[in-house]
């Protein structure tokens, strides 16, 4: 790390993580971040305005708390980057007013920056600078993509995405069915473990010939997300009791297979060599192991920052802003708006 690397404060609030993150150049200084995921749990879902005025609350706290543990002053920075969107909308304009404050406060340049392209560049911290082009697996509670990525601060395209339910999304409503506690990711990964990946044959969507011409990356998990219900519903119906583990690790199964499937297709088809894997999704124990053994057989290297990367964080925010600096990237205008439904291959507002 050299002291005319770029100093850059990445902001992110598009969902319920308030992150501030400090990098300078590819070192990672310090991630801090207040979540209010316990305040969403009885909802069985995150309440955006709950989200929002948490976000409210946790700002100046988490920015005074990341400056203070990364030994930084405001003064010092070279950059403010933030999440732009997509994102919960109320959420997301939090973020943005702080960055801009603090921007003009500093009079220094604003990168408003996509979530999903922040996603994919946290990776640069910990395993070096990407290859280009990489492919991004990206599967959390908001989103499952595919992106072919020549250059994440200036070339992100999408090569598809769920048409209904996220990755994450189905794993949290399986978890309900199953009465594991909300999110329910973790608690079907442990449940899991203890049981049979074959035991019960649930459906893998747009898999089918017709739908891999027309869907070819696409991903649908709403309707395994109905089979399972349904199954457990037929089980709960004949008195026998429902065999939680099974059911966690063959729907853990199907999903795993479809999104490691579908992803070492898109890098062969595509020449590309190597895989990241992000989002809260890829904390998942089967999806590393499956993807570990499918890419090593395709000679694609997988790349999956660890758990507390793959999350939602400033950190990621922060390493985009770094590399659209280092890069020369123009910053964006003041007057940038929060746009929750910001298209992925719109990398900076
Ligand atoms: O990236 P993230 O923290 O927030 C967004 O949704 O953007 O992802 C949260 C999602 C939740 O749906 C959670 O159930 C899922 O990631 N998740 C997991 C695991 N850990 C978290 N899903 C499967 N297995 C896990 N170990
Ligand atoms: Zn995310």
């Amino acid at each position: 790390m050299s002291a005319d690397e770029p100093l850059v404060l990445g902001i992110e609030t598009s969902c319920d993580e308030t992150g501030v993150g400090i990098v300078r150049g590819e070192t990672l200084l310090v991630d801090a971040i207040a979540s209010s995921v316990d305040e969403h749990a009885r909802f069985g879902g995150v309440v955006p305005e709950v989200a929002s005025r948490a976000h409210l609350e946790a700002m100046v706290p988490t920015i005074e708390r990341a400056c203070g543990q990364a030994g930084v002053r405001l003064q010092d920075l070279d950059a403010v980057a933030v999440t732009s969107g997509p994102g919960l909308a109320g959420a997301l304009m939090v973020g943005v007013a702080a960055a801009k404050a603090l921007a003009v406060a500093l009079g220094r340049p604003l990168y408003g920056v996509n979530h999903l392209a922040a996603h994919v560049a946290v990776d640069v911290v910990e395993h070096g600078p990407l290859p280009e082009p990489t492919m991004a697996l990206l599967v959390s509670g908001g989103h499952s993509s595919l992106l072919l990525v020549p250059d994440v601060t200036s070339d992100v395209q999408s090569l598809g995405s769920t048409i209904d339910d996220a990755a994450g999304e189905a794993f949290d409503k399986v978890a309900r069915v199953l009465g594991l506690p909300f999110p329910g990711g973790p608690h079907i990964d442990r449940a899991a473990r203890e049981g049979g990946q074959v035991a019960i044959d649930f459906p893998r969507g747009l898999t089918n010939n017709r739908d891999m011409e027309r869907h070819r990356f696409d991903f649908s998990f709403s309707g395994l997300k109905t089979a399972v219900a349904r199954w457990v519903e037929a089980r709960e119906a004949s008195g026998e009791p429902v065999p939680v583990a099974d059911v966690a690790a063959s729907f853990q199964e199907a999903v795993v297979d479809v999104l490691t499937r579908k992803a070492v297709l898109a890098c062969m088809e595509n020449g590309v060599h190597a895989l990241q894997v992000g989002g809260g999704v890829a904390a998942n124990s089967r999806l590393r192991a499956m993807a570990q053994e499918r890419c090593a057989r395709a000679g694609i290297a997988l790349r999956v920052p660890r758990p507390g990367l793959c999350t939602d964080n400033g950190a990621m925010v922060a390493a985009l802003g770094a590399q659209m600096v280092a890069r020369g990237r123009e910053p964006s205008d003041l007057c940038l708006p929060a746009d929750s439904s910001m298209p992925v291959t719109l990398v900076r507002a």
